[in-house]
């Protein structure tokens, strides 16, 4: 991968623990790395430590805090070479099918001329249902990337689909950008 600015955007899934493993291979192989997390994701991880294992600042809010004229997705959009979204919710999949874009990871992602790697992870029923399906196909068509889901121990252990992308995996995907 010769294009070094990469966005991890973390949404809040039982899978968000994973990114950080991400995070540090990215980092590991020189990666500039900068994560965005819904408010959601927030409640499962605190920000502080992505914050240190990216060595960047983890941005949340849609508004600046201080008296930047320039809002931060516009900045971050264009600062990123790729985007990966992990994990990806059916909620954040729903929000980009329909360019809804009320959140930092939604804001940014519409805003970018990336390239969008989607990794979804969630319970087998929601990823089988027809809106979560159709949601996919959608944003498939319209140029989205997608890593798994794959097969494996869900929330409630049992084996099923909808487990999200073993990391190295996302890594090579991400690589093929
Ligand atoms: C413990 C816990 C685990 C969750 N795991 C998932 C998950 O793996 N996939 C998913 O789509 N939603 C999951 N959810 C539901 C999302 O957190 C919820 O839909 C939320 O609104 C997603 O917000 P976001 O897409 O802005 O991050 C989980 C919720 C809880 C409380």
């Amino acid at each position: 991968m010769n294009k070094k600015n990469i966005i991890v955007c973390i949404c809040g899934g039982i899978a968000i623990y994973k990114t950080c493993e991400l995070v540090r291979l990215l980092k590991k192989s020189n990666f500039n790395v900068i994560c965005l997390m819904t408010q959601e994701a927030t409640r499962l991880i605190k920000p502080e430590l992505f914050s240190y294992i990216c060595e960047n600042k983890v941005y949340i809010d849609i508004f600046s805090a201080n008296d930047s004229y320039d809002p931060n997705h516009i900045k971050l959009a264009s600062w990123a070479d790729k985007i990966v979204i992990a994990p990806a919710t059916a909620h954040m999949v729903a929000k980009l099918s329909a360019g809804l874009c009320d959140d930092i990871v939604s804001l940014t992602v519409l805003s970018t001329k990336a390239k969008v790697l989607i990794c979804p992870a969630m319970h087998e029923n929601m990823y089988k249902s027809k809106i979560v399906t159709e949601n996919i196909n959608i944003l498939k068509k319209r140029g989205y990337k997608f890593s798994g889901p794959i097969k494996g121990n869900l929330l409630d252990r049992k084996l099923a689909m909808g487990h999200m992308q073993e990391i190295n995996q996302i890594f090579k995907s991400l690589k093929q950008l």
